[in-house]
């Protein structure tokens, strides 16, 4: 049995940190926000080369703050992406704003700049691009237009913690970053948490006062406001885990390294082709086929879990229907929700089951991976 994602292991190899840490957090009282919050602040804006931190109860708050903060409302548009998960676009509506899909690059995956001039109108206030994956999106000409046209970026950095483009971390290109570490993310609190970045001193400030019932002091109620707070427990653990961020990025990128070597013979199976000044941090590692569902199946029937992300884009959700828009408006984003299945991928994925899980694609849906190529992957991976 290979899970898709395992919770515990990373867990077991680190309990003695994150139970002393979130003990700590038990006998000071402080549950909500507090010291551990603060320095798990501090420590995650030095990591996206951000000057601020506002640490959240997810990142869905993350992103419906930062549009807030930055001044999006009833009768403006924002332009983003249908392949995303849907709080990408239901912050967008929570703030009485309207989503503008663009369709995404059928090699990258994350939002088209070809596509973006086209979409703006008078109404347009900003882009919303995804990192898919753990793939940044191609910032340098989105933020052009956007400078152009007078635009805010918000990134939805939620996949792809310590991401780089052009040796740019994830968070730190648009005004501001948005980050989710909910439990499977590859920094994932032990419940839900998220986080805006920012380098802008008022954005930082506006969002600090939404996230606390827009308080300035205690009772003390400056804007209306949200109780959007991180818990002292969350922020405790998160700050053991960015110990380990950097080490186990790196362990994700090379299973996705040996992936990449095995399925480089076959054209059966698509994966993005991530450009060389974007570090992919492998939040997922996808691939595209024509007969996924068969192939998942057979993976499932021998004890390998996968995942689909995403198997119905945000435009064809009965829930958006109301957005007007149908099949066929994006065909990329359409094709890949046909094809996408993700396969397991954590530093903890040892070497036997990423041969293992080839062997299985193999024999579902026969590539031709060289049986030398799964002897070498055996004696290179680390142990
Ligand atoms: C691309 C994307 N945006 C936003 C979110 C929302 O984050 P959260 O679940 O922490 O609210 C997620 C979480 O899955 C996500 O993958």
């Amino acid at each position: 049995m290979i899970r898709f994602l395992d919770l515990q292991e990373q867990y077991r190899q680190i309990k003695p940190e994150i139970d002393a840490a979130i003990f700590r957090v038990v006998e000071s009282g402080q549950f909500v926000l507090g010291p551990a919050v603060a320095a798990f602040e501090e420590r995650f804006a030095a990591y996206c080369g951000v000057k601020h931190c506002v640490a959240l109860n997810s990142g869905t708050s993350a992103l419906h703050l930062a549009l807030l903060a930055a001044g999006i409302g009833p009768g403006d548009e924002v332009i983003t992406v249908s392949m995303t998960f849907v709080a990408t676009t239901a912050a967008i509506l929570y703030c009485g704003a309207t989503p503008r899909f663009v369709d995404v690059d059928p090699d990258t995956w994350t939002m088209d700049p070809h596509l973006v001039e086209a979409a703006i109108t008078p109404q347009t206030k900003a882009i919303l691009p995804v990192h898919l994956h753990g793939l940044m999106a191609e910032m340098d000409p989105l933020v052009a237009i956007a400078r152009r046209h007078g635009l805010v970026v918000i990134e939805d950095a939620a996949q792809s913690h310590g991401a780089g483009y052009k040796g740019r971390p994830a968070g730190s290109i648009g005004d501001v970053g948005c980050f989710s570490f909910y439990p499977g993310k590859n920094l994932g609190a032990f419940g839900e948490g998220g986080a805006a970045v920012t380098n802008n001193p008022d954005l930082a400030r506006q969002m600090s006062l939404l996230r606390d019932w827009g308080q300035e002091s205690k009772y003390n109620h400056v804007v209306p406001g949200y109780n959007y707070r991180m818990d002292g427990i969350q922020g405790a653990i998160l700050n053991v885990k960015m110990n380990y961020i950097e080490a186990w990025t790196e362990a994700r990128r090379t299973v996705a390294s040996h992936y990449d070597r095995l399925l480089a013979s076959s054209s059966r199976y698509k994966r993005p082709a991530p450009p060389r000044h974007c570090r992919h941090v492998y939040h997922v590692y996808a691939v595209e086929l024509s007969d996924r569902d068969d192939v998942q199946t057979a993976l499932s029937d021998a004890g390998i879990g996968t995942g689909i992300h995403y198997p119905v884009p945000v435009h064809l959700q009965k829930a958006y229907r109301d957005l007007g828009y149908g099949r066929g408006d994006f065909p990329v984003t359409e094709s890949l929700a046909d094809g996408f299945l993700s396969l397991p991928i954590y530093p903890e994925l040892g070497p036997d089951q990423v041969t293992k899980i080839v062997r299985m694609l193999e024999k579902a849906s026969p590539v031709e991976v060289p049986i030398s190529a799964i002897n070498n992957l055996k004696a290179s991976l680390p142990v």
